[in-house]
């Protein structure tokens, strides 16, 4: 049976144990998206940690890609510099780290557009929770924003990152080309699912080419919309066996969007069980028994025995996890010294309100019970 501790690679990333730190958008940067001090630190407390890869959170590749408030930029070679501290302040500790690159495509806020832009999107079709309508791409903007993903892979390789990850879940820009909820063009990226995949296809080709065959490229994959006509567990099962095939070195399956009903989005509340625990972990063994791929599952996973009980079961190879590191950066090595009680958080979502200040995200259980000594 594998283990929790024991230590793997994925090609060049090096993997002290089987934990991921699921990419999280931290409200750290700056108006632009530079990295400020506070990322450094941010990223230094997450290293020191003991987690095996840490996945930055969405990071955007051009500037009408933007949607939260203080996400980090990756548009411009002039942010190498920060990244590069980023990555070496995550890195110090012995995690390795892993930069999430995303376009939100409808789901970009124009609020954010600090140089004006219009907001994409493969089809012109309203955004469920602002009832904005994209400008459906042109195939010249389609161009563009392949290689805006592909110099966004190369400045994290130059900036010392161990690998890239596409963000292509919860209904952000690759999703959305994706499934045929977002996806209703008539040219050759959109119809059937090979067509609505082309998009996906040559970014990973684009992305390969800037950063050669040894480093690291996963995906984060919905492997299911939860919307009429949208992406449905069978279509992400040849989505993940394409990427295989085409070169992906890993998947780490969720699930949903904010255009889901809200007791399947992908970031749920109420995991105060262990059968409330690790939601999306059947779908990572569907993808897992059909896609010759290392799978990580992501999803509400709170104790240690759900993660042996993963393993055990063959569920996926690698667990990964977001809000139970905003409480306890340091949660893998309080397991590893023998420590073995569940994570303490208690999935309540307050963590997102400082970070969407500038001063980070942080756990409002923790503030709370500050403020009131
Ligand atoms: C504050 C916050 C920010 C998030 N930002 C991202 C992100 O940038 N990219 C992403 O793929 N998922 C993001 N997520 C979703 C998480 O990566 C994860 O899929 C989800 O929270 C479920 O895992 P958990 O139960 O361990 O928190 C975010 C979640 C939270 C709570
Ligand atoms: S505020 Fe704290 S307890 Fe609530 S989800 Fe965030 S980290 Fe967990």
């Amino acid at each position: 049976m594998i283990s929790l501790f024991e230590k793997t690679a994925i090609k060049s990333l090096l993997l002290s144990n089987r934990s991921f730190r699921s990419a999280t958008w931290s409200g750290i940067s700056d108006k632009k998206g530079y990295v400020t001090d506070l990322g450094v630190e941010f990223y230094s407390a997450l290293g020191a940690g003991g987690i095996g890869a840490i996945i930055t959170g969405y990071q955007y590749v051009m500037k009408n890609g933007i949607q939260l408030p203080y996400m980090t930029g990756n548009y411009d070679d002039s942010q190498i510099e920060g990244l590069t501290r980023l990555a070496s302040s995550a890195k110090q500790f012995g995690s390795s780290v892993i930069g999430q690159i995303a376009h939100c495509g409808v789901r970009a806020n124009p609020k954010m557009f600090f140089d004006g832009g219009e907001i994409w999107g493969p089809s012109a079709i309203p955004d469920a929770a602002s009832g904005l309508v994209p400008k459906e791409m042109s195939k010249n903007d389609v161009r563009e924003l392949i290689e805006a993903y592909a110099n966004a892979a190369r400045r994290l390789k130059t900036a010392g990152f161990d690998g890239v990850q596409l963000h292509g879940a919860h209904g952000y820009g690759i999703s959305q080309f994706l499934s045929a909820a977002w996806n209703q063009r008539g040219d050759s990226y959109g119809g059937n699912l090979k067509k609505r995949y082309l998009f996906l296809a040559e970014t990973m080709e684009a992305v390969r080419a800037m950063v050669g065959n040894e480093f690291p490229v996963l995906i984060k994959l919905s492997a299911n919309d939860f919307v009429d006509g949208g992406i449905t567990p069978e279509e992400s099962v040849q989505i993940a066996r394409r990427l295989s095939d085409d070169g992906i070195d890993a998947i780490e399956v969720s699930a949903g969007s904010s255009a889901s009903p809200k007791n399947l989005w992908p970031i749920r509340s109420k995991i105060n069980e262990r059968e409330n625990e690790a939601y999306f972990r059947d779908y990572a063994l569907m993808i897992r028994q059909s896609a010759n791929v290392p799978v990580i599952t992501v999803g509400g996973i709170r104790s240690l025995e759900t993660i042996e009980d993963i393993f055990e079961s063959g569920h996926a190879d690698y667990i990964s996890m977001s809000r139970p590191f905003v409480r306890e950066p340091g949660l893998i090595d309080r397991w590893k010294s023998g420590d073995r009680t569940k994570a303490a958080c208690i999935s309540c979502g307050g963590c997102f309100e400082t970070g969407l200040k500038g001063q980070g995200i942080s756990c409002k259980v923790d503030r709370e019970a500050q403020s009131n000594r």
